[in-house]
């Protein structure tokens, strides 16, 4: 058993591990899931690969290996346990269409006992009970027993703990099998229920997708088997050291030592929020897409993440500004993993030290005031002897401080909590109210829910494989009219239109929408043919394809044209597709709606007349 491993090593050996068994390595794609309404993050290593676990051809093979970056804000209020964490490094491979079970299982077994050299008795694993959508996973079960697991340690549980996916509400998912490690000092306890793992956690998630979930709710069978494997890296490597928390590995350690540094008070929740949700920040940051705060969808998220560090920076003592710094060390622990943080330090920065600036001021401000009111709030039960408090009243509390200075409504909770204690429930019911509050005054806080489920690559009905194409050309006639610097910097399509974020200093004017417009329409017309190609990346670069800046490919990209061949193309764009087979698919569009969403980005909205 190997002790003091790096997040680094368990990475290099796990993408070194798969190379050997034929994997080609995938870079990691953004925390922005492209042309996907359905979420607002990457929260797994297999999002970024939806179209090709539907059927799609990847570009680099049939077996795929990654380190992905990813967040999972649903749980934001549980960081600061052993477990919980928003942004994390997820390791996967990938089998589109590819190997199944045997060799799945056989290989995660491998790598466990033979690279990490974890003792079989450490070692549990659970399988997919059945049901009536799904038949009992007994083939998982006898690859599990042919390697040397024992059956008193293969656990058949059901759907609510071995079963994943979708991601949104629609898409490829499948029963899986999860391996779990056994962290307690003892003999291992049984592992017979969900609710009977303390002591086990669980480490790996093979999953064998063979079923997309429509949206009439059905379970039909997908075009190929593919098989979606998921280890945090975190996770894993606090474990193999023996120790008890995530937080516990290399580059979280360093940012909680300086944490410390300038803290004056202890608090190991409010140490662990700040080192959590400012890594977490400085990625969305830093991200190729480039997020800086804002009130709506990432940009809301990263506000909220900034904004919660320093409240508990404030709870830990920290008096002067303390983020840039911090993130400073974020910066040099991961650029050589992921470059985009080194290239956007200066964004990242800016942003953070605004953020901290402008919060700080309205949170001491705020707080002053929120104070008082909860005081107010708890005397007046006080005098009439009503255990608890008015709820209602507290929401209307929260709506007056959000409205009257931004104070948010996340602080206010934890300020009544600090002074009441407060329960999930009550806090879920003054959340609900705050929002019927803000609602009714048509306010636009959005909350950042990770699931909106609308539809996104997982859909890939043909009105959605229609405006991604359109999406292409779009693209292609804005940097006609405008010029070379347009390009894409976020995209979203539902059933109803299309969105394209670039950035340009002013709207389009009325003759340029109709210019735009015009390029694309003719186009339509002219029943054009949309053809695929793959290619080494440098040479498609080279042809001029259009491509997502600070994006990190493959060596083989696939590029998507319209037109009878690559060189005299209307449009040539790196993407993962689908797309329609011929323009004549497409209906004229029109561009109903402009944005100006920050300093120097446009949004343009468009739609199929
Ligand atoms: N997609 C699976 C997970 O995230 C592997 O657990």
């Amino acid at each position: 058993m190997r002790f003091g491993m790096t997040t680094k090593e368990l990475k290099e050996k796990y993408i070194k591990f798969f190379q050997s068994k034929g994997h080609a390595v995938i870079p990691s794609a953004s925390l922005i899931p492209e042309n996907d309404p359905t979420v607002l993050f990457t929260t797994a290593g297999m999002q970024p690969l939806v179209p090709y676990l539907l059927g799609e051809k990847h570009p680099s093979g049939s077996r795929l290996v990654d380190v992905q970056k990813c967040m999972r804000t649903g749980d934001i209020e549980e960081v600061g346990d052993n477990v919980h964490l928003t942004f994390f490094e997820m390791l996967g491979n990938w089998s589109l269409g590819d190997y199944w079970k045997k060799e799945s299982i056989t290989w995660s077994f491998e790598f466990l006992t033979k690279e990490l050299r974890i003792p079989i008795g450490k070692l549990a694993v659970s399988c997919f009970a059945g049901d009536e959508n799904a038949s009992k996973d007994v083939e998982t079960a006898e690859v599990w027993k042919s390697l040397g697991i024992p059956e008193g340690r293969i656990y058949f549980l059901s759907r609510k703990d071995n079963w994943w996916g979708p991601v949104g509400n629609i898409g490829p998912c499948g029963p899986d099998t999860e391996v779990f490690y056994w962290t307690g000092e003892d003999k291992p306890s049984d592992l017979t229920t969900s609710d009977n793992k303390e002591g086990w956690v669980e480490i790996w998630n093979n999953v064998f997708m063979q079923y997309e979930k429509t949206s009439s709710g059905k379970y039909a069978p997908l075009k190929q088997k593919n098989v979606d494997t998921g280890m945090g890296v975190e996770r894993t490597t606090a474990i193999l050291n023996g120790k008890d928390n995530v937080f516990n590995v290399n580059e979280l350690n360093l940012i909680t030592d300086e944490v410390k540094k300038v803290s004056t008070k202890e608090d190991e929740r409010s140490l662990r929020i700040v080192v959590d949700h400012l890594r977490a920040s400085t990625f969305i940051l830093g991200d190729q897409r480039c997020i800086a705060p804002s009130n709506v969808d990432q940009g809301y998220v990263l506000r909220r993440l900034i904004r919660r560090a320093i409240r508990h920076g404030k709870m830990l003592g920290i008096t002067k500004p303390f983020l840039v710094g911090l993130s400073r060390i974020v910066v040099d622990e991961y650029s050589s993993d992921y470059p985009e943080l080194k290239e956007n330090q200066n964004f990242i920065e800016k942003y953070l030290g605004l953020e901290e600036e402008k919060f700080t001021k309205t949170l001491n401000e705020g707080q002053k005031e929120s104070f008082k009111k909860i005081k107010m709030l708890l005397d007046l039960n006080e005098k009439v002897k009503v255990s608890g408090f008015d709820v209602l009243k507290a929401a209307k509390i929260s709506f007056d401080l959000y409205q009257s200075s931004g104070y948010p409504l996340e602080m206010f909770l934890e300020d009544l909590k600090d002074k009441k204690g407060l329960d999930k429930e009550t806090s879920d019911k003054i959340c609900k109210d705050v929002g019927r509050l803000i609602s009714s005054h048509q306010s636009i806080s959005r909350a950042g829910s990770e699931k909106r489920f609308k539809g996104g690559l997982s859909d890939q009905s043909d009105t959605n494989i229609k405006y991604h194409t359109a999406t292409h050309l779009l693209n292609m006639a804005l940097r006609k009219v405008l010029g070379d610097h347009v390009r894409q910097i976020g995209s979203n399509i539902t059933k109803e239109r299309l969105r394209f974020d670039f950035p340009n200093p002013v709207k389009l004017t009325e003759d340029q929408v109709k210019e735009v417009e015009k390029i694309v329409n003719d186009i339509v017309d002219r029943k054009i043919p949309v053809g695929c190609i793959i290619l080494p990346k440098e040479e498609a670069i080279k042809k001029g394809v259009t491509y997502l800046q600070g994006e990190q490919y493959p060596d083989q990209v696939k590029v998507y044209f319209v037109g009878n061949d690559l060189d005299s193309a209307e449009s040539k764009e790196l993407c993962g597709g689908p797309h329609v087979s011929n323009t004549r698919d497409l209906d004229h569009i029109e561009v109903f709606k402009q944005d100006k969403i920050g300093e120097g980005k446009m949004r343009v909205y468009a739609r199929f007349k």
